[in-house]
């Protein structure tokens, strides 16, 4: 069920935005729209398999064999098509306030989330941008799902090697991140048994987050931020 939100006037302005949530009774059970959840668990497990891929280009083409140019330019076209679903889904992000964090959860678990957050979209971005940067500084350029894009750098292995390198250095960062999110995730689950995991189904009910031009309270009354 979709609520709109309601602002509950208490006249105490200049609370700090983790105090202001807690006295939204009426969010304490919201969660992400069904675009934002469902871009979430798409592009979740197309990095996986992507990653997956990545690490087993070798295994699976060799190199200096006839199929290693075809399985490495399906690896650069997945990652390109990767690329533009992340940066749609970091516009949504920005143009959706995400749900508040539910009462129970301390501050320092709030700061910790959206760093790591923040952090997962960094590396989200990274992988893709430095492995097309890369592909440009080397004869081969990248190959579009068979459409040549032309290299728009020189043959230049130094710079190919540099890039590359950052292209793999994020790579395990974003793996590293990756664990971590999915560790927190099972530990609300399974331990905390708290609703955190569940503002993110796809199926979950409950108000949901306000849009960002969804009318603000008026001033002097408590923001909904997180
Ligand atoms: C989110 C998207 C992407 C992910 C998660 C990803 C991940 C990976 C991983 C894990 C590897 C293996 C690293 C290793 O050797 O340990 C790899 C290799 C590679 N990636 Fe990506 N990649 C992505 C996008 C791209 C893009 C967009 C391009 C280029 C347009 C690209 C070009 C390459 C190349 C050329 C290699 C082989 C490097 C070599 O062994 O010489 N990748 N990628």
């Amino acid at each position: 069920m979709h609520l709109n939100p309601t602002w509950r006037a208490t006249g105490q302005a200049g609370h700090r935005a983790d105090v202001l949530n807690d006295e939204r009774p009426d969010m304490q059970d919201a969660h992400y729209g069904q675009v934002a959840s469902l871009l979430h668990w798409f592009i979740g497990a197309a990095l996986l398999g992507q990653i997956a891929f990545g690490l087993l280009l070798d295994e699976i083409a060799p190199r200096n064999t006839p199929s290693r140019g075809a399985v490495i330019n399906l690896h650069k076209s997945f990652g390109i098509a990767l690329f533009v679903l992340i940066v749609l889904r970091l516009a949504w992000r920005l143009g959706h306030r995400p749900p508040p964090w539910p009462a129970s959860m301390p501050y320092w678990q709030r700061r910790a989330a959206r760093l790591g957050h923040r952090a997962l979209y960094a590396c989200m971005l990274a992988v893709p941008v430095f492995g097309y940067i890369a592909s440009n500084f080397s004869k081969h350029g990248v190959k579009l799902f068979g459409l040549a894009l032309p290299p728009w750098g020189a043959d230049l292995p130094g710079v190919y090697a540099f890039f590359n390198g950052l292209h793999v250095a994020t790579a395990w960062l974003l793996i590293a991140l990756i664990a971590g999110h999915v560790l927190v995730a099972l530990k609300h689950a399974l331990v905390d048994r708290d609703a955190i995991h569940r503002r993110i189904w796809p199926w979950a009910s409950g108000a949901r987050a306000p849009r960002r031009t969804d009318p603000l309270p008026p001033c002097g009354e408590p923001r909904w931020r997180r």
